[in-house]
């Protein structure tokens, strides 16, 4: 789709990670919402936004073990609680982008989803298609979603990204996540780390041997899945730090800043 822009914001950025319990960071997700705000008022582009989980979903999801499938009835209540904590996050979210005049339409994207094997099998965009054709900015995150072979496993903002992003042929497709962007090791265990402006062919096999997961409880694979997922599209993409107030702005309209991915 000519324009589309798809933009994730990490639960690292909207949630404090480092918290065991649900914590929002309210400030974060208002100035969010006000820097998209900012471009798309001006240049009404397509555009769909993700979200992670943060607090909200990954210690849950490693305490009671829901990435590894469902063991039995009584497990069942787990899966409808972090759904339950995760549409709360949704639901400050996507009231913020609607203060901020965003035509924000929030869906539940396990209700449309099968994974299998842990991976994103199938997710039906009709109704993505149709709002992003009449003006909408469908607002989707990441859930524990139905796994046709484990009965559930963690459909994650990053699988949604690359998803939509290879389904609709986005554009643009920017991560903003809590670092500059993909870094020599992680730069929140290495002060020495040196961030990569440019991601290629030439040096994706360097690349993969510099990344790990994440130094908060991250149960989707940190920064080695999304850089990975993002490989695997076949468009250009990015990835920013959001703490950093106006990265959005900026990468929103264009400027090559944090990583960039060709593929
Ligand atoms: N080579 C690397 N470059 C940058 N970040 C890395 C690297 N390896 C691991 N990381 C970690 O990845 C984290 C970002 O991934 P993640 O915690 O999943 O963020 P999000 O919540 O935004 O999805 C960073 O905070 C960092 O600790
Ligand atoms: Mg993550």
């Amino acid at each position: 789709m000519k324009d589309l822009t798809i933009i994730k914001i990490g639960g690292s950025v909207i949630t404090d990670k480092s918290s065991e319990t649900p914590k929002a960071n309210v400030e974060a997700i208002e100035r969010i919402s006000q820097e998209i705000s900012s471009v798309y008022l001006e240049r009404k582009m397509p555009l769909i936004i993700v979200h992670g989980v943060g607090s909200y979903g990954h210690p849950i999801v490693k305490r009671t073990g829901l990435d590894k499938g469902i063991k039995g009835i009584s497990h069942y209540k787990d899966l409808l609680e972090t759904q339950r904590q995760l549409d709360k996050l949704n639901f400050m979210v996507t009231n913020s982008l609607i203060d901020n005049d965003i035509p924000a339409f929030s869906i539940q994207p396990s209700s449309s989803t099968i994974m299998k094997n842990c991976s994103l099998k199938e997710m039906d965009l009709t109704l993505v298609e149709a709002l992003l054709s009449d003006g909408f900015v469908p607002v989707l995150y990441g859930i524990p979603a139905y796994d046709e072979i484990q009965k559930c496993s963690i459909l994650s903002g990053d699988d949604i990204i690359s998803y939509m992003a290879a389904k609709l042929k986005a554009e643009k497709i920017i991560s903003a996540t809590n670092v500059d962007g993909v870094f020599t090791s992680d730069p929140k265990k290495n002060p020495n780390a040196r961030i990569i402006g440019e991601i290629n062919k030439d040096n994706i096999g360097e690349v993969r041997t510099w990344l790990s997961g994440s130094t908060s409880t991250d149960v989707t694979g940190g920064m080695l899945k999304k850089v990975t997922e993002l490989l695997g599209i076949g468009i250009e993409s990015q990835i920013i730090n959001a703490n950093v107030p106006g990265n959005i702005v900026r990468a929103l309209k264009g400027e090559r800043i944090g990583t960039i991915i060709k593929c």
